[in-house]
């Protein structure tokens, strides 16, 4: 297994900075997803570790060992492109088979390393169809077995789901999280889909105009995002304004939903905002005590969640969620209670 460390790598086309001063170190057999918005820098940072593409400045490493010296045909690498470019004329044992060849393995040899692997991806079947005669996910899976036949010791995956319909992209995560551990291979994994980074990795890169914003494990990304715009990407953000207030050693945060204790990040007294997540608030009766009350101003239903938009007495709206399908009708006067601690600081206040 190999560990990848990236020191400080910046890239430019023309005036564009691609990535700027990116850093990051990514353990062995590590899951790590690149996220971020369009023009981000994630296919660049992901060509940049293939060899696809020369970094104006900054290192790669691969188990301590500067790779700037070599090609991408040596650096043992697999990659999945969304695209899947899969040689059309070749059928699908042939198309595994062409990276051993060009390795001048044995053939022996490269028939039992395509079969062990065509095992792997459940395509045994399929060995002897032209990809043109497979469907979406059968071709993602082609891709996958040529990335990993040559037992590379990374895996790079940009967008390899991007293609494919909402269920299939569902079972293909967890295939490849499976297949993933199972190999035990470091892997980077570049999507713009922030629940399907969430669902695979071990953590997540989040990239913003070529820079890291954040670097950590989903639940450190979800529940203390550094900063607003890392909190509205990922996920359901409410933002309530709040009142900082030190005292006796303790610093309290007062919103509209009543005083709460901060437990990290509290800024000197004065006004913040403050990350609420919808699954921090309970529904409850308006007349209940202890309640904050507002009104339903919309709903958002999905089968397993359903979504209300709360308005509250100064105005602000949150959003709350409830399990199935809610029982509440647009307009309704409902009760809201914060059932969480804590409540993270996202900034000062406008
Ligand atoms: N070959 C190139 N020539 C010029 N500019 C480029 C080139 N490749 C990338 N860029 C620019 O670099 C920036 C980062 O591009 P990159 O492809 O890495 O983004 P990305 O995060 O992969 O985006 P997407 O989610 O759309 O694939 C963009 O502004 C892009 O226009
Ligand atoms: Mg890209």
């Amino acid at each position: 297994m190999t560990n990848v460390v990236i020191e400080a790598l910046t890239k430019r086309y023309g005036t564009t900075t691609a990535i700027d001063s990116v850093s990051l170190s990514i353990g062995e057999g590590e899951f790590v997803s690149l996220l971020g918005p369009s023009g981000c820098g994630k296919s660049t940072t992901l060509r940049l570790i293939a060899g696809f593409e020369t970094a104006d400045t900054g290192r790669i490493l691969f188990d301590g060992e500067d790779v700037a010296h070599l090609p991408p045909n040596r650096r043992d690498i697999g990659m999945v492109f969304q695209s899947y470019a899969l040689f059309p004329h070749m059928t699908v044992a042939q198309n595994l088979a062409f990276g051993l060849e060009m390795r001048k393995m044995l053939p022996a040899m490269i028939r039992s390393r395509v079969a062990k692997v065509l095992e792997m991806v459940r395509l045994v079947p399929e060995a002897d169809r032209y990809p043109r005669a497979l469907s979406g996910g059968q071709q993602q899976r082609v891709a996958l077995a040529r990335a990993l036949v040559i037992e590379p010791r990374i895996l790079l995956l940009d967008e390899p789901l991007a293609n494919l319909d909402a269920k299939l992209r569902d079972e293909m995560r967890e295939f490849i999280t499976d297949l993933q551990r199972r190999v035990g291979i470091t892997t980077i994994y570049v999507t713009h889909d922030q629940a399907e980074a969430m669902a695979m990795s071990d953590r997540i890169v989040v990239m913003f105009k070529g820079e890291v914003a954040q670097f950590g494990a989903p639940r450190d990304i979800y529940e203390r995002p550094q900063g607003l715009e890392i909190a509205t990407f990922i996920g359901q953000a409410n933002f309530l304004q709040a009142s900082v207030t030190n005292a006796d050693g303790r610093t309290m945060a007062h919103t509209v939903l009543g005083a709460r204790e901060l437990l990290q990040d509290a800024p000197a007294e004065g006004p913040v905002s403050v990350l609420v997540r919808p699954e921090a608030l309970t529904l409850a009766n308006a007349d209940e005590p202890g309640v904050v009350s507002g009104s339903i101003d919309s709903i958002h239903y999905s089968g397993s969640l359903t979504e209300y938009r709360v308005r509250l007495p100064g105005g602000e709206m949150v959003s709350v969620q409830v399990v199935g399908p809610g029982r509440q009708e647009r307009g309704d006067a409902v009760g809201l209670r914060l059932a969480a601690d804590p409540l993270w600081t996202i900034g000062r206040a406008a």
